[in-house]
């Protein structure tokens, strides 16, 4: 593992979302990116100072090029995964949620308390990750301080932005004694001791962030959600947690409190702009102003939500409506930790809110009108979605953003339309790991092969 440091020129063909209905092109680019790694200049081939940066780039042997079928585009953001989960990755999806975490996922995250199993396990997830094209993700850990710290450490390592949860479960009645938090005080204490480890040790960096992280509702008691919401103000930290994700979840919340999840949430301090609430597909139309009011964002995990969300979410309308949503892979509910898979769910997922499930009633009457989104829409989310969510400037290619780039191989160009349209699209749909030649995070270099 290495990584590149310095200025650098890219030369390649990009493309970056502005907004949610547009995809910006531009051919041949020069991007240019600071020590910092921020991007600071992006010249055009029409430019009067193209042929002299270029000429210098080359001579200072800062030029990074790109092949003819090469583009470049944002790195993706992932807003919602469980890095602990990678090594159940597919396993038992047909169970139901509670199901599945009491008899699969629980088991497995207690098994890192042993730090070198944490150790192997994270450092081949942070590389799949990259090298699918993640530059930043938005993660779960465990319960365990010591292994949370060694996913900061391998995310440092292999160069990647991310920001770490160390996870709170302290409810006796919805958690099992060999996974649970001794107290709820010893929980709280960790949180405050983790935020506080990780500003101290990534100081320098720019790369890893703590989070505030109640698993869910009903793995906490009333005391931890309090303590947390005081904490993620106190530290001025994200918070993130999941919110409606299934029937059982979304029942389990009214049960106990007379109330949504969201509600609760808001009750306790965590939803605001600085939360991050995972699936949401129960949430009721009252929510979603909630989630708008507040400046809440939502991550939609459009694999996951097809086993365990009992629903899809409705992101064309969310995105009407503005509300912040980006795409998560939720690892291992999802069993893809690719973003271009996510996406192409999606999409799919969204065609699939479209047509209704019905074939019996009239076509007029099937599904929900309207409810498709755009590969366009998909990219947005992919990027300036999980960008504002998490408040970095990043998931754009422009200037006084973060130089977090991959570079893309377009493996039909040969035999197929180049018009950008068309090669935008192909590359939505058709890019797994192997296309993907570089990535780079703050302007660096990962070597992630
Ligand atoms: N709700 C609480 N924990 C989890 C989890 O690990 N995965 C999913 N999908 N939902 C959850
Ligand atoms: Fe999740």
């Amino acid at each position: 593992m290495g990584l590149i440091y310095s200025k650098k020129i890219i030369k390649g063909s990009f493309f970056t979302s502005r907004t949610d209905k547009e995809v910006y092109f531009v051919k041949d680019a020069l991007i240019e990116t600071d020590d910092n790694g921020e991007i600071t200049k992006i010249i055009n081939p029409a430019d009067q100072d193209y042929q002299r940066t270029l000429e210098d780039a080359k001579e200072n042997k800062q030029l990074v090029e790109t092949r003819d079928d090469e583009y470049v585009l944002p790195g993706f953001i992932d807003l919602h995964v469980h890095a602990p989960q990678w090594p159940q990755a597919g396993l038992a999806l047909d169970q139901p949620l509670n199901e599945w975490l009491e008899q699969y996922t629980f088991p497995l995250e207690a098994k890192y308390q042993d730090l070198e199993f944490a150790r192997k396990s994270y450092r081949h997830l942070t590389r799949n990750l990259v090298k699918n094209g993640t530059t930043t993700a938005l993660y779960f850990g465990t319960i365990h301080e010591d292994a949370n710290l060694i996913l900061a450490e391998e995310c440092q390592h292999v160069g990647q932005r991310a920001f770490i949860g160390q996870v709170v479960m302290d409810n006796p009645e919805q958690t099992p004694k060999y996974y649970r938090d001794s107290s709820t005080k010893e929980a709280l204490n960790k949180t405050i001791d983790f935020i506080k480890q990780i500003r101290t040790l990534y100081q320098d960096s720019d790369l890893i962030q703590p989070v505030v992280t109640p698993r869910f509702v009903p793995n906490c008691t009333d005391e931890a959600l309090e303590g947390l919401g005081q904490i993620a103000k106190k530290f001025d930290v994200l918070v993130q947690s999941h919110c409606s994700e299934s029937d059982w979840e979304h029942g389990y919340a009214i049960e106990r409190f007379g109330k949504t999840d969201t509600e609760v949430l808001k009750q306790y301090g965590l939803l605001n702009e600085k939360s991050v609430m995972a699936h949401g597909t129960l949430l009721t139309e009252a929510n979603m102003d909630t989630f708008k009011d507040e400046k809440a964002a939502i991550a939609h995990c459009p694999i996951s939500n097809a086993y365990f969300g009992n629903a899809v979410l409705p992101t064309r309308k969310l995105l009407e409506r503005k509300i912040k949503v980006g795409i998560g892979t939720d690892i291992s509910g999802g069993f893809s930790s690719s973003m271009y898979r996510n996406i192409q769910q999606a999409l799919i997922s969204s065609r699939m809110l479209e047509d209704g499930v019905d074939a019996q009633k009239p076509a007029a009457e099937r599904g929900v009108a309207g409810a498709r989104i755009s590969a366009k829409q998909a990219f947005y989310m992919a990027t300036i979605g999980g960008a504002e969510a998490l408040h970095i400037r990043a998931g754009q290619i422009k200037v006084g953003f973060k130089a977090d780039l991959q570079i893309v191989r377009d493996e039909l160009s040969a035999i197929s339309s180049n018009a950008s349209q068309d090669v935008f699209e192909r590359l939505m749909y058709q890019t797994n790991a192997d296309n993907i030649s570089k990535v780079f995070v703050s302007g660096k270099l990962v070597d992630h092969k």
